[in-house]
């Protein structure tokens, strides 16, 4: 690289951003509250009382199939004292019946019977605190921000990009949590390049051609795609990645569609979905085989992820500088985020 090259390598987001407590406060509200948050699964949601309650970065939410067959979602707390109406998970419910107290609810969150309460209140001031709810594809979204566009208007480019893989079709197979321990950014960092792939994913490496590994960044606020050709018929990879935390990683096997889910300033999890397009009993060994695979990277990706945040927060390091060659969607994440706050 020439010198003028480096000299324009910009700075790193400062080591303090990667633990402190009340910058979190801001980015859950500022970044996830004001995005769409994957939820759940149609499948999952099929039939009338079926829901799907989680935690979308602090705030306990569900969404519930109405007795009506329309979707709703609802922060997961009851007027009363704040118990949780539903656990969390995926469930049936008939009604919705607070377990501490007994309040009732019908599926549509307006508030029925306060048992043995003993004083009148207006039943319609304390109904359930509703909370938007859209489809994409067969996947439920919700999002907790009102100024917030529509979910097709959100997810951007990603609908034109995904159009050509059968999303809906592609049979679920199974869900993992991997509990990162880091700070969700530190994450997005890792996954915003590929220039750590030689060094840190032999397998990987293997499998694809580095030459050919490609970060398209610019397409538009919130979008970074990243493509790379197959090594000799191995398996060729579309990643697509809707800021702040979901990756659609399709490959021509399925799909995992991840979630990267920030618990706290000091940890996150990342949330996998594997989908399949061949769920057959023959294929169930090379399913096998693609998962572990997906799960090696995710673990060489944890380990370093873990180191790095350590440094982070003992406090030598302050800020470092990002390549304008290989760490363009770095820069670019840490651009988001920086403009998020602002
Ligand atoms: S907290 Fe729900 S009924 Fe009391
Ligand atoms: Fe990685």
């Amino acid at each position: 690289m020439d010198t003028a090259a480096r000299l324009q390598a910009p700075e790193s987001l400062p080591a303090s951003w990667y633990g402190d407590p009340a910058l979190w406060q801001r980015e859950r509200r500022a970044i996830y509250g004001a995005s769409w948050n994957l939820i759940a699964r149609a499948d999952q949601l099929a039939e009338p009382g079926s829901y799907v309650a989680h935690d979308v970065a602090g705030w306990p939410v569900f969404v519930l199939r109405g007795r009506d067959g329309a979707l709703r979602a609802f922060h997961n707390v009851c007027r009363h004292r704040a118990a949780a109406m539903v656990p969390d998970g995926e469930g049936r419910c008939d009604v919705l019946r607070c377990r501490y107290h007994g309040w009732l609810y019908d599926h549509e969150g307006r508030l029925r019977k306060t048992p043995d309460f003993g004083a009148e209140i207006d039943l319609d001031a304390f109904g359930l605190i509703p909370v938007r709810v859209e489809t994409w594809r067969g996947f439920a979204f919700v999002c907790l921000d009102d100024a917030t566009p529509p979910l097709a208007t959100w997810l951007g480019s990603i609908d034109e990009r995904a159009k050509r893989y059968p999303l809906e079709r592609m049979k679920f197979h199974q869900a993992l949590t991997i509990d990162l321990g880091v700070n969700w950014k530190t994450y997005g960092d890792n996954y915003a390049e590929g220039y750590h792939v030689p060094t840190i994913h032999p397998d990987l490496n293997r499998a694809i051609r580095m030459a050919t590994y490609e970060v398209e960044c610019a397409v538009e606020e919130g979008v970074q795609v990243h493509r790379a050709a197959a090594a000799g018929g191995g398996t060729s990879g579309l990643w697509l990645w809707k800021f702040p935390g979901l990756f659609f990683n399709i490959y021509d096997w399925g799909m995992s569609l991840v979630r990267l889910e920030p618990l706290d300033q000091g940890r996150s999890q990342l949330v996998y979905w594997y989908l399949f397009t061949d769920d057959s009993p023959e294929t169930r060994s090379r399913r096998d085989e693609m998962m572990r695979w997906s799960l090696t990277i995710v673990d060489e990706d944890k380990q370093i992820c873990r180191e790095v945040q350590r440094n982070l927060d003992a406090g030598v390091y302050a800020t470092g500088r990002l390549s304008p060659v290989m760490e363009t969607g770095v820069i670019q994440f840490q651009d988001w985020v920086r403009a998020k706050l602002a």
